[in-house]
């Protein structure tokens, strides 16, 4: 058996890639090492959790005891890192926690790995031996907002200069810097990827698609930023899952993956089809939802848009997204409506207490 720490498990992405590893790797034990934030969730992963090879750590990042002694009983082989702060809302009302856990707690896992593992090669300068298995892997989950905003023409490259904006983007980047950093400096063993913007289920109902189903289903107001022109490039949360495993065990030691599925929408169409196949669903007259719509004052320095070239990883790993939009939109919207427990326990912080007795 391989022991492998996925970080942020409990939340929306983390959930994915947590059942995905359980599924498929009945040979690995997979640890969840999660803090239970606002953003953690246990009902997530509510179908695997008395599976043999699932373990939960309710642990924060930030806290290097916590974290050692977690190394200490599991002995990792790898580490999947994906606890964050996510919300760049969150992030402009109070940077410092995005400051602590996604740089501090980042620099925290880092230590860990280096002292664990025992690294003996120095001063990589981007050259690593060919990858033989995932020993001593530290795969860094990241995202496109590193790379800043684009105007109307082009895309993100993985050779793109970082040049984030937010205060979330700029502590992806820090923690992005400080993994390339511990490879080239310590010898330690990553890969890491850029994603895009996901949706699906389990996605937390502050970030737009699932607070405009859960506003559609309430009949209230759907906040549109400034003039709704902004532009996201949207992939399946699945699909990010299905590429994290292709490059948790495929990719050379060193690189770097974009990942998006060629999926641009401006916010203003995509909530408006939204409001389509809601009103369809629903069996309400056409054109019901879309009066929901509310343009409201807008984000301060709102990145116009990103857009993922993601042939890199089309050509050296043969990833591609399984699911086109309009069927995951479809999936994600009957999702919440077969799922509107989870919704309520989340709308209404109930879901807060689901464990408390056992992890408090
Ligand atoms: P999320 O907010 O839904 O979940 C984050 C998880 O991390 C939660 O379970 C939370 O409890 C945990 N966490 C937060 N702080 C922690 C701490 N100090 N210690 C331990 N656990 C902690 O986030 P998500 O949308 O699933 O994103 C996961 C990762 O993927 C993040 O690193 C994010 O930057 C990256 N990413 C997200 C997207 C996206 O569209 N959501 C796209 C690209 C990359
Ligand atoms: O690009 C990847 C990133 O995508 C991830 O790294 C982040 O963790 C994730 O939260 C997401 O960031 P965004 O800021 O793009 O996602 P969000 O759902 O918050 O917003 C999507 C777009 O919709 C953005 O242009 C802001 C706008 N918006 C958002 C909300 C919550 C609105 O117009 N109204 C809203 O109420």
């Amino acid at each position: 058996m391989k022991n492998i720490i996925i970080t942020g498990g409990a939340g929306f992405i983390g959930s994915h890639v947590v059942r995905r590893f359980i599924n498929q790797y009945p040979n690995y034990n997979i640890i969840n090492l999660d803090a239970l934030t606002y953003a953690g969730n246990l009902e997530n992963l509510k179908d695997i959790q008395d599976k043999p090879n699932y373990f939960f750590e309710k642990v924060d990042i930030t806290d290097e005891s916590q974290v050692r002694a977690v190394f200490e009983k599991h002995s990792p082989d790898a580490v999947i890192h994906l606890a964050a702060e996510s919300h760049v809302d969150r992030s402009i009302t109070d940077p410092n926690a995005f400051i602590k856990t996604n740089v501090m707690g980042t620099a925290n896992l880092l230590n860990l790995a280096k002292e664990f593992w025992d690294l003996k090669q120095e001063h990589t300068h981007g050259n690593f031996p060919d990858r033989k298995d995932i020993n001593n892997l530290f795969y860094h989950v990241s995202t496109d907002e590193v790379y800043g905003s684009l105007t109307d023409e082009g895309f993100f490259l993985e050779t793109t200069a970082y040049d984030p904006q937010s205060p979330y983007s700029a502590s992806k980047a820090a923690s992005d810097h400080f993994v390339r950093a511990y490879g080239n400096t310590y010898g330690l063993p990553f890969v890491l990827s850029n994603c895009s913007n996901n949706y699906g289920p389990n996605h937390f109902p502050e970030k737009l698609i699932p607070l405009c189903i859960l506003n559609i289903l309430n009949g209230k107001s759907l906040p549109i930023y400034g003039d709704g022109k902004y532009t996201r490039d949207w992939l399946y949360v699945i699909d990010h899952a299905i590429a994290i495993d292709k490059i948790f065990h495929e990719a050379q030691l060193g690189e770097t993956y974009n990942i998006g599925g060629f999926n641009e929408w401006k916010n203003i169409d995509l909530v408006k089809e939204l409001c389509k196949q809601m009103d369809e669903k629903l069996g309400k007259e056409e054109g019901t939802s879309e009066k929901l719509i509310t343009f409201v004052k807008d984000r301060p320095g709102h990145d116009l848009r990103y857009a993922i070239d993601a042939t890199k990883l089309n050509k050296e790993l043969g990833w591609k997204p399984t699911v086109t939009f309009e069927e995951g939109l479809s999936k994600t919207i009957d999702w919440y409506l077969d799922n509107q427990d989870w919704l309520n326990h989340v709308a209404s912080g109930e879901y807060q207490n689901y464990y408390k007795e056992q992890y408090n």
